[in-house]
């Protein structure tokens, strides 16, 4: 079985091409470059994006899987949450393909994707598990009981931790996105030069609105009308802090998941994944405390079309599919 996933939800055009739960092709085009002068993602430039690159994103997928359409069985695609513009270009695709071939459609959460993207590196990885998914858009905590069997334990109450690091790169006067840029940064500073309040939400739930505004507030010290950001102010120990704050909650909340639940594996899924402490952290408390841990390969944390394929085709192989007059959705809880 030949899967065609089609992921087109932010900024990222991605097309990939699945042999039963083995990617032949990975094929991203990112808008990054678009959107940097903007400082995040305009939503009606990202869908015309889509709609210029979507036929050659997916014919390089088939192309470099050494397959053609006519080989597809199944197409997947990304239905929910996104940006609906966005959305729309790849739904509309993906049912366009489907309905000229006359093969089964399957509309995917986006976060599911990003969860199950751990089973394409580790196929026999067998529930349950805890799930962390943090990315742009989501920050959660999930006891995953089996496919499609997803418990949140928790979630942020305002901002996802993906986009508190694009705002706080933005306040320290860097680009988008934020994510990579800060890890860098944060690597060569000192995390405890600035002590940065650490939330105290209930139970499993993040709150990273708290800490964005005492990075705003810090910034604002050396920041003058006449003269700007005062050179004095080292970025680099900003962002540490930042950074240490922010894993402090990711970390602490996924094991104290693992100890409430007693299910000891967990997997770190979506962009913040890539993110060079938290793999650190992880794997240190993973192996203090002998959980099984599943960190994707970098490429599979961050948005990709391998992922939503990977999901579709193992709803379909339940027997499930998806009608033709499914619609995209902006929110929708996993
Ligand atoms: O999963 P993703 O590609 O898109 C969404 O579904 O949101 O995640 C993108 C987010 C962005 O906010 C980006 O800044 C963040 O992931 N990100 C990182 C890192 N790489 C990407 N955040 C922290 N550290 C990183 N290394
Ligand atoms: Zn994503």
């Amino acid at each position: 079985m030949l899967t065609l996933g089609i992921e087109t939800s932010c900024d990222e055009t991605a097309a990939a091409v699945l042999r039963d739960d083995k990617v032949l092709s990975n094929i991203v085009s990112s808008q990054i470059d678009l959107h940097k002068k903007y400082g995040g993602v305009v939503p009606e430039l990202a869908s015309r994006e889509h709609l210029k690159n979507l036929m050659p994103v997916i014919r390089e997928a088939l192309s470099s899987a050494s397959v053609t359409l006519s080989d597809i069985g199944l197409v997947a695609v990304t239905y929910t949450p996104g940006l609906i513009g966005a959305l729309l270009v790849g739904v509309s695709a993906a049912k366009a393909i489907a309905y000229a071939r006359n093969i089964p459609f399957i509309g995917v959460h986006h976060g599911e994707g990003h969860i199950l993207a751990a089973h394409i590196e580790y196929p026999g990885i067998g529930y349950p598990y805890i799930a962390l998914l943090v990315s742009g858009g989501h920050t959660a905590l999930y006891h995953v009981k089996g496919l499609g069997d997803y418990r949140m334990l928790g979630q942020t109450r305002d901002d996802a931790a993906g986009e508190a690091y694009d705002k706080v790169s933005k306040l320290l006067g860097l680009e988008y996105p934020g994510g990579p840029i800060v890890d860098r940064l944060a690597q060569e500073g000192n995390p405890e030069a600035v002590h940065f309040p650490r939330s105290r939400q209930e139970g499993f739930d993040f709150s990273f609105s708290g800490l964005k505004t005492a990075v705003r507030n810090h910034v604002m010290l050396f920041r003058s009308k006449d003269k700007g950001l005062d050179p004095e102010m080292n970025k680099k120990d900003v962002a540490a802090s930042f950074q240490a704050a922010v894993m402090d909650a990711l970390v602490e909340k996924t094991m104290s998941a693992v100890m409430k639940t007693g299910v000891d594996k967990v997997v770190v899924a979506g962009g913040v994944a890539a993110n060079s402490l938290l793999r650190k952290r992880m794997q240190d408390e993973a192996g203090k405390r002998c959980i099984e841990l599943y960190l994707p390969a970098m490429g599979l944390c961050v948005d990709n079309a391998a992922m939503i394929a990977l999901a579709g085709y193992l709803h379909h192989m339940r027997g499930e599919s998806s009608r033709l007059d499914l619609n995209p959705r902006p929110a929708m809880p996993l």
